[in-house]
């Protein structure tokens, strides 16, 4: 499907192990077990081979920080071609679906290869700037504040996923780009379960469904950037725009083509606002179920943001990210062919112990939190950090201003999608004294 540069490519086949490298049959990271709490086992896989292949997976798994690092210092030897492929290969009706002629969103930024991603990413660094995150700020407080409203108001216990950890990122990041208000609930509807296409193993009756939702979401955008083209307006879509008009071809190697702008706020929209649903749940859920932590926050609300960091390396709402080798190399003294695809082992390497302090305990105070690989490191560093940080502090200071006698529903289980990557309840059931 498509040419090296477009999206969702599935693979034909899976590789074998490198030879010399050590086999896991069973682990996957989609696994039950691993799904329900990842850490132990991520330890126990850190402990005894560090890099290791996982057949189930068809990855060479990598589990230590410093083997991370250099895979994502090293773009050219480990390219982040693959970073939005489908795991397995697709069925045929689903790959009928984006086979339509008019579906042809191009690789803009995680998955786009050196020069052009430092080309784009020149452009499209630009609208997260400290204006813009400014201007948001007071848009997310009063949302933030809005939903926070509703969920009060209709009492205790309330479910905070559906109350405000989903509507509030995807509001935030559909505003930044210009979507209009009124379209938020069907560009939501598109973006449900868009993670399981390239993170999970849905049936094939599922991928149908997904692709249609990401057909119908592509030619949104598409129209949506043509109305933009039309009339500007105080928008990321509208700066992208004006950067292509003063600077329309990119093989002068500055500029910016059209269909990239078009790309670009297809792309952004699902990775701006999945992950941050899943942050938000995930510092509720760690602050509440280490009540000393909680209360602490409540005391002194500054605290907020280092409770943020902290999050992201203790229970993270991204554990994974993917590689494909472009060369023969080594990682941790074990070869590695061209072609080997990679799996990068977040809640392992976020929980090693050198690194970090008693690494499975959750502490606020702990200094060096933010040392955490959760927006990853290198070219492709998170575009959005600074906003995802800020969404999670200003939801949280909120919280613990209007609900300090928070408490997470005794005895709720918590579900979390089957997916290699991405990581937050689908439901959190909170409680409160009124
Ligand atoms: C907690 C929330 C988030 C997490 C954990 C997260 C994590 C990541 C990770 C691990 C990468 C890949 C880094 C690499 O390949 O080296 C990435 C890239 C990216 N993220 Fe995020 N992200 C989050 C929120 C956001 C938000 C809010 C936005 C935008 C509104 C965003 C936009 C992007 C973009 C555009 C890239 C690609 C950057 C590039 O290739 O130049 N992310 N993110």
């Amino acid at each position: 499907m498509g040419t090296q540069n477009s999206y969702h490519q599935a693979p034909d086949s899976v590789a074998a192990a490198p030879p010399g490298c050590p086999v896991h049959q069973t682990w996957s990271p989609l696994n039950e077990d691993y799904l329900a709490d990842p850490y132990p086992i991520a330890n126990a896989l850190r402990n005894e081979h560090p890099v290791f292949y996982s057949a189930e997976l068809g990855h060479v798994v990598v589990t230590k920080m410093s083997d991370i690092d250099a895979v994502f210092t090293n773009p050219n030897v480990f390219a982040s071609t693959n970073v939005q492929d489908p795991i397995y290969p697709l069925a045929d009706e689903a790959t009928a679906v984006l086979g339509a002629p008019d579906f042809n969103p191009v690789a803009v930024m995680s998955n786009r290869p050196e020069p052009d991603h430092a080309r784009i990413r020149v452009h499209t660094r630009k609208g997260f700037s400290n204006r813009r995150l400014k201007t948001l700020e007071d848009y997310m407080k009063e949302r933030a504040g809005a939903l926070l409203d509703g969920m009060i108001a209709s009492g205790s216990p309330a479910e905070y996923v559906s109350a405000l950890a989903f509507p509030l990122p995807a509001e935030i990041v559909f505003r930044l780009i210009g979507f209009p208000e009124e379209d938020d609930a069907m560009i939501k509807s598109w973006c449900v379960n868009r993670r399981a296409f390239s993170w999970g193993k849905p049936t094939a009756q599922e991928q149908v469904a997904i692709a249609e939702g990401m057909l119908d979401y592509w030619r949104y955008c598409r129209d949506f950037v043509a109305r933009r083209n039309e009339e500007r307006a105080d928008d990321y879509t509208s700066e992208l725009l004006n950067a292509h008009d003063a600077d329309p071809d990119p093989s002068n190697g500055t500029g910016i083509s059209y269909r990239e702008v078009e790309s670009i706020v297809y792309g952004i929209s699902f990775a701006g606002h999945d992950p941050v649903t899943a942050l938000l749940c995930n510092t509720i859920r760690c602050l509440l179920s280490h009540r000393e932590q909680w209360d602490a926050l409540c005391a002194d609300p500054s605290l907020a943001a280092a409770a943020v960091d902290e999050t992201l390396r203790f229970e993270s709402s991204q554990i994974s990210w993917r590689r494909v080798a472009t060369e023969d190399t080594s990682l941790g003294g074990i070869e590695i062919p061209a072609g080997t695809r990679i799996f990068l082992n977040f809640a392992s390497a976020n929980h090693e112990p050198g690194l970090f302090e008693q690494p499975d305990q959750f502490d606020i105070t702990r200094a060096n939190a933010n040392r955490h690989i959760s927006f990853g490191k290198g070219i492709h560093f998170c575009l959005g950090a600074g906003l995802a940080r800020m969404e999670a502090r200003i939801a949280l200071e909120l919280l613990v201003e209007r609900l300090p006698s928070l408490r997470l529903v005794p005895d709720q289980t918590y579900e979390f999608f089957p997916n290699i990557t991405f990581r937050g309840p689908d439901a959190l059931h909170l409680e409160w004294d009124e």
